[in-house]
């Protein structure tokens, strides 16, 4: 059985909500819901399904609440871990940093062996730069709730369905 576990921190509102649509998208797996200041080493071998939301802060920076997770982050071992990323952010108020939090945790995600999946097209969304942006894909799914709320389900279902296949 697949066990999926969904980290972010429970202090981030918006994320909250697309970590709650991204479960219910994953309807017949187990998912759990993990607030990222209370992360164990325990999880990352429990779960072979690892998804974190990391909304953008502050031009360019991780949110708030993320001093203790990131260190702890950075003592695991996660070779072999696949883990997918989605980040918010606001394309149309922060152009030159959209998503760029996204950015920042898949480069401490790699540098600790880890292996991103759930990669998506920059092509529906208008910006000038982004840390997240790998040619012409970001690392992992954008959602933007200031601009383009209306596309978030489909957004969430479609990433969710590539999931399934990527994490197998
Ligand atoms: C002070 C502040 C700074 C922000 N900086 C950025 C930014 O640099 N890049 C970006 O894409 N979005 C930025 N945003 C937009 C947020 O990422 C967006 O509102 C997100 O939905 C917040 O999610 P949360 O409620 O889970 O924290 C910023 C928002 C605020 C309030």
């Amino acid at each position: 059985m697949n066990k999926t576990a969904i980290i972010y921190s429970f202090n981030t509102k918006k994320t909250g909500k697309v970590a709650q649509k991204i479960r219910e998208a994953f309807s017949d797996e187990q998912v759990e819901m993990v607030n990222a200041e209370e992360i164990t080493e325990e999880l990352f071998t429990s779960c072979n399904q690892i998804i974190m939301g990391v909304p953008t802060w502050f031009d360019g920076e991780l949110p708030n609440y993320w001093d203790e997770f990131v260190p702890a982050l950075e003592e695991l071992d996660l070779k072999g871990k696949k883990i997918a990323l989605f980040g918010l952010g606001d394309q149309k108020g922060y152009p030159e940093n959209f998503i760029d939090a996204l950015g920042i945790m898949a480069e401490i995600l790699e540098n600790q062996g880890a292996t991103l999946v759930g990669f998506t097209s920059v092509e529906g969304y208008e910006f000038e730069s982004s840390r997240a942006r790998r040619g012409d894909q970001f690392a992992g799914l954008a959602i933007d709730y200031e601009n383009q709320a209306s596309m978030n389900n489909d957004r969430v279902n479609a990433w969710v369905e590539q999931l399934k296949r990527e994490f197998s």
